[in-house]
C-alpha cells in the first residue's frame, strides 16, 4: 500500500531556470539513441573524447601470434590501462574475468584465415554481443575486393540494423588487402562507406593526409597500429593520427609485441589522452620499463 500520509508536495520548480538541452560529445552522435550513447561513453573517455581500445582479436585469422600464446599471462595485465577491450567472445568468455567490468568491443564478424581468402565473413548473432553486455560490435568492411566487397557491406548492415535494435554501437573496421593502396583516397573512401552505412565508430589507419579522412567521416575514427614499429614511431604514429583528428586508437600489435607492454600502453595513453608529444611519451615509456 502506497504511503499517502505525510505525502510532501514538490516546492523547487527551478521555475525560471531554463532547461538546457544535452549535446553528446561525440562527432556525429548527437541523434543515436540512448542506450547506445549510453555505450559509447564507456568506451570513450568524457574528458579528453578519446579512446585506447586495446586489440587482440588477432587469433581469430592468425592463431597465437606472437604476444597472444596466452591471454591470461600477455593481456590481462594490460586490461587495467586500457579504456576498451577488443577480442572475439570466444577469447573473453574463456581468458577475461567479467569481474574486470571493462567496455568490450566484440569482435562480431568471423569466417576465414590467413590459411585462405580473408573476409568472407559472417556477422555474429548480435543477441550474444547483448548477452555479454558488449559496449560495441566490430565489423569488418573490404572495400575494393570484388569477392568480398558486396558481403562484407551487408554484414556491416545487418550488423548494424541489429545494433540499433538492441543499442549496440558498431565499429566498421577497414580491411587492408594485399592489393589495395594504403592511401588517403582508398582509406577515406572506406571510412565514409563504414559511416554511410551506419557505422557508429570507424577503425582504419593512418596514412598521409590522414586530416582528409577524419574530415570526411562524419563519425570518431580510430586507428590501428599495423605491424610492429619501434616503440618510438609507434608513438609518433599515435601522434599524428590524433593531431589530424583521430579520436583514438584500437591497437594491438604494437602494446602487446613490445619489449614491455605495460610500459607502452601507459606511453600510448599519455599521448592519445594527455597530448604528450612522442617524445615524452617515449621517455614515459622508458621511466616505466621494468
Ligand atoms: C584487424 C583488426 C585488428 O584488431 C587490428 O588490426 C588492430 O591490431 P593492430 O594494431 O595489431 O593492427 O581489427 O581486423
Amino acid at each position: 500500500m502506497a504511503d499517502l500520509d505525510d505525502l510532501r508536495d514538490g516546492v523547487n520548480f527551478g521555475l525560471g531556470q531554463k532547461v538546457e538541452n544535452q549535446s553528446f560529445y561525440l562527432k556525429g552522435c548527437d541523434h543515436l539513441d540512448w542506450g547506445i550513447k549510453d555505450r559509447l561513453s564507456r568506451i570513450f573517455r568524457k574528458e579528453s573524447g578519446r579512446t585506447v581500445m586495446l586489440a587482440f582479436d588477432h587469433g581469430f585469422i592468425m592463431g597465437p601470434t606472437s604476444g597472444l600464446e596466452r591471454i591470461d599471462l600477455n593481456i590481462l595485465p594490460l586490461a587495467e590501462h586500457a579504456d576498451c577491450l577488443m577480442a572475439t567472445r570466444g577469447i573473453i568468455r574463456a581468458s577475461v574475468p567479467p569481474t574486470y567490468n571493462k567496455p568490450i568491443c566484440l569482435r562480431s564478424d568471423a569466417g576465414t584465415t590467413i590459411l585462405t581468402d580473408l573476409n568472407d565473413n559472417v556477422v555474429v548473432d548480435v543477441q550474444d554481443a547483448v548477452r555479454m553486455n558488449a559496449s560495441a560490435m566490430a565489423v569488418m568492411l573490404a572495400i575494393g575486393d570484388e569477392k568480398t566487397e558486396a558481403k562484407t557491406v551487408a554484414n556491416l548492415t545487418h550488423a548494424v540494423d541489429m545494433g540499433q535494435k538492441f543499442g549496440v554501437p558498431v565499429m566498421g573496421v577497414t580491411a587492408v588487402g594485399k592489393d589495395m593502396a594504403r592511401d588517403a583516397r582508398y582509406f577515406g573512401l572506406a571510412s565514409r562507406v563504414c559511416a554511410e552505412n551506419g557505422a557508429n565508430i570507424v577503425k582504419t589507419y593512418y596514412c598521409e593526409g590522414f586530416s582528409n579522412v577524419v574530415a570526411a567521416c562524419p563519425v570518431p575514427i580510430v586507428i590501428a597500429g599495423g605491424k610492429k614499429l619501434p616503440e618510438l614511431d609507434a608513438l609518433d604514429l599515435c601522434y599524428k593520427a590524433i593531431n589530424d583528428g583521430a579520436s583514438g586508437v584500437d591497437m594491438g600489435r604494437n602494446v602487446f609485441q613490445s619489449e614491455d607492454p605495460i610500459a607502452m600502453i601507459q606511453a600510448v595513453a599519455g599521448v592519445v589522452h594527455e597530448g604528450l608529444t612522442p617524445q615524452q611519451g617515449f621517455e614515459m615509456f622508458q621511466d616505466l620499463k621494468k
